[in-house]
């Protein structure tokens, strides 16, 4: 039915990659000629061989009930078409809990894409949200091996079922999508709070340890380029999508947060001053909050220089004591930019 398929990718640890690849081999099996290009670093997208006979993918990471912004910029720029079929698939970050597979949460992930590219023409044949064990290292230990294999076998055959229906020309919507529809629009202030403020902050959470050797692998292998070297040290820009790569490719795991530790400072600081100095709540969470956290985060960096202070900062970094996570199979190779 098709003849060619293009997937368009976002991927920070390779879930996304591995979903995208699962999809390929089962296109390339129905003789379908098959495209996976990263979004990272597109300057001008390409539509001489999309037309009627082509299915168009787009794959990517959950980030904040959402589309990770770098997606949603990049639907914005996508150009109109008629009579083109897309899916859409976000993976998600999922947990084994003993013998229960904990699902994540898409919010608008599947939905403001879908809409995005419905106003430009695009008709949507499928939409999966696909539960990958979680990449969120800044925030919470990783499932562990024989729990993420679980998940994987799960997941590959979901993705097996989705994509052989859709490249027959069949439509696939995951009942489930249905279900969680209420609390995926119930959870849309936080998407917006997550877009216009958490995802700065998050930037502004990582550090490089005492272990860090300049190696600059980071720096090579961040998709939005948000990692500046300032004295051989490593520098997080607000552009940073938190996509987790650098964490876990570092070979030193070298490069920690302090997620924790700044939500705490957050809450004391800012409660203290709503509380008995009666700034109104506004001010401190649109105004103080971002400059506060953004002097912080550079006389930390400034601090962090002195390596008595930088161990006493990164023994006291929850993510130092867990391990680190890239999808199986995918190596650093595998993320170049086109
Ligand atoms: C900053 C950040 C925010 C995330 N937010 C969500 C979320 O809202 N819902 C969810 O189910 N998973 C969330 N996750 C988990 C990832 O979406 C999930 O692990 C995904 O499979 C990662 O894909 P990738 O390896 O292709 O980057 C988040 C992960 C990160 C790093």
């Amino acid at each position: 039915m098709y003849k060619n398929l293009i997937i368009y990718l976002f991927s920070g640890t390779g879930n996304s990659l591995t979903a995208s690849r699962w999809i390929s081999e089962n296109a390339n099996t129905k003789g379908v000629e098959t495209e996976i290009i990263p979004i990272e670093g597109i300057k001008e997208i390409k539509t001489d061989n999309i037309n009627s006979n082509t299915l168009l993918g787009f794959c990517f990471a959950t980030h904040g009930f959402c589309a990770p912004w770098i997606m949603i910029k990049f639907l914005f720029r996508f150009p109109k078409t008629v009579n083109t079929n897309i899916f859409l698939l976000n993976t998600r970050g999922g947990f084994k809990f003993f013998k229960f597979h904990i699902p994540g949460l898409s919010g608008t992930a599947l939905f403001l894409p879908m809409l995005i590219l419905r106003l430009k023409g695009y008709r949507t044949v499928g939409l999966l949200p696909l539960d990958m064990p979680h990449s969120w290292i800044s925030f919470f230990p990783p499932n562990n091996s024989k729990a993420t294999n679980s998940i994987i076998v799960n997941c590959k055959k979901l993705v097996d079922k989705f994509s052989s229906k859709i490249l027959s020309g069949n439509k696939f919507f995951r009942p489930q999508i249905w279900f969680t529809l209420l609390i995926d629009i119930s959870i849309i202030p936080i998407t917006i709070l997550y877009l216009i403020f958490a995802r700065f902050m998050l930037a502004k959470t990582l550090y490089s340890s005492y272990n860090c050797n300049s190696c600059r692998l980071c720096e090579k292998n961040c998709p939005v380029n948000a990692i500046k070297v300032i004295d051989n040290r490593m520098f997080w820009k607000y552009n940073c999508e938190s996509c987790m790569r650098c964490l876990d490719i570092c070979p030193q795991k070298a490069i920690q947060s302090n997620l924790t530790r700044i939500s705490i400072i957050h809450y004391f600081l800012f409660y203290f001053l709503l509380l008995y100095v009666y700034i109104n709540e506004y001010v401190v969470n649109w105004i103080l909050a971002p400059i506060v956290f953004l002097i912080l985060y550079w006389l930390l960096f400034w601090a962090l220089r002195f390596k008595p202070f930088n161990m006493f900062i990164t023994y006291t970094s929850m993510s130092k004591y867990w391990r680190r996570y890239i999808a199986s199979g995918v190596k650093i190779k595998d993320f170049k930019k086109p």
